[in-house]
């Protein structure tokens, strides 16, 4: 059985997607007429249409009153496409630890993203601890817009706000025998219910080449649109990295450790055959069951043909050319 899925092209269809205004004469009428989050919640389970979702996810989001950040935007990083709305980037996430669908902002309830602490272990001079306020006290916190490309084919585009993966790794001080570094998110069954299926190798892990991980790509996230991640999206920190697909970008990390070999991985243990350990975006390279020649965006639909490196060739295509 395939984990990751192609979700069908009428998911998000063009004419069903809610524009912003529409969106937010709804989100007055809701207010205006005294729905509050509780009668939100009881429109969830009879929830038909995809304007109704993105209501109460909105309500969800405001409830968690996430704390903004006030980072400045990293210029050199540019899109060649709108940015994708909020609300579509909410509704349509891979976290499979909640679920094997999209709908992960409705399992996330029990998920517990504070207190949190980040491990930087393994072959360093200064392992550390850090509690997540630290650690964001500690980084150069900046906004980045970066392209995400899933493997599935669906992408979006969206303001992140973290650190250079590097910043981190300097302070710790790599031994020189490091090659690679291995990322793990949390285990709690209690919280993430999938997290008993004994079929599957949780908890989740991701690994990357120190190279790749020194890349001035590679990026650390607290937060997107300008405040702290929402749990679907992986509170409180996770990895981004634009060039390779979605799966890389592993999501709630407590661990980061560096090591003499290459890490074992989620989904290259599950389905190796699907999921390399690489991973960059390639559009000559199909999935073995679909072609990886366009993407669709999130929200809007429209297709874009795939690029190399998912854009990013000149920042990483060197990595690889060897
Ligand atoms: N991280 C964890 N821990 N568990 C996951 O299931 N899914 C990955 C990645 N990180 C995943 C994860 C996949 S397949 C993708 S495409 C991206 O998260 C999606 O990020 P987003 O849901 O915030 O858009």
């Amino acid at each position: 059985m395939t984990l990751i899925k192609i979700l069908p092209d009428w998911f998000l269809p063009e004419n069903q997607s809610t524009s912003e205004s529409v969106y937010l004469n709804r989100r007055r009428f809701l207010k205006k007429s005294g729905l509050g989050s509780l009668s939100l919640l009881g429109l969830l389970a009879g929830c038909q249409t995809i304007e109704e979702k993105k209501a109460i996810v909105s309500q969800r989001l405001q409830d968690a009153q996430l704390q903004s950040f006030n980072a400045s935007r990293n210029l050199a990083f540019t899109l060649d496409r709108p940015l994708t709305n909020e609300y579509d980037a909410a509704v349509y996430t891979n976290f499979y630890e909640f679920s094997s669908d999209k709908d992960v902002w409705e399992k996330v309830g029990k998920f517990q993203p504070h207190p949190w602490t980040v491990e930087v272990t393994g072959l360093v001079a200064k392992p550390q601890k850090f509690a997540i306020e630290d650690l964001i006290a500690k980084m150069p916190i900046e906004e980045r817009l970066y392209r995400h490309r899933c493997v599935e084919a669906w992408a979006m585009a969206v303001p992140w706000t973290g650190f250079p993966l590097k910043r981190l790794i300097e302070l710790v001080e790599p031994q020189a025998k490091a090659t690679h570094v291995k990322f793990t998110t949390f285990l709690r069954e209690k919280e993430a219910r999938r997290q008993i299926l004994q079929s599957e190798p949780w908890p989740y892990t991701e690994g990357l080449t120190i190279k790749e991980a020194m890349n001035e790509l590679a990026f650390m996230v607290v937060g997107i649109y300008g405040h702290e991640l929402p749990k679907q999206h992986g509170a409180p920190i996770r990895l981004v990295l634009p060039w390779k697909y979605g799966y890389k970008s592993i999501k709630s990390i407590v661990q980061i450790e560096f090591t003499d070999r290459q890490p074992t991985t989620f989904w290259n243990t599950r389905i190796p055959q699907e999921y390399d350990f690489l991973a960059n975006v390639n559009p000559n390279i199909p999935h073995p069951r679909w072609s990886q020649a366009s993407e669709r965006m999130l929200g809007t639909g429209d297709r874009f043909a795939t690029q190399m490196y998912n854009g990013y060739a000149p920042y990483v295509a060197n990595l690889y050319n060897t």
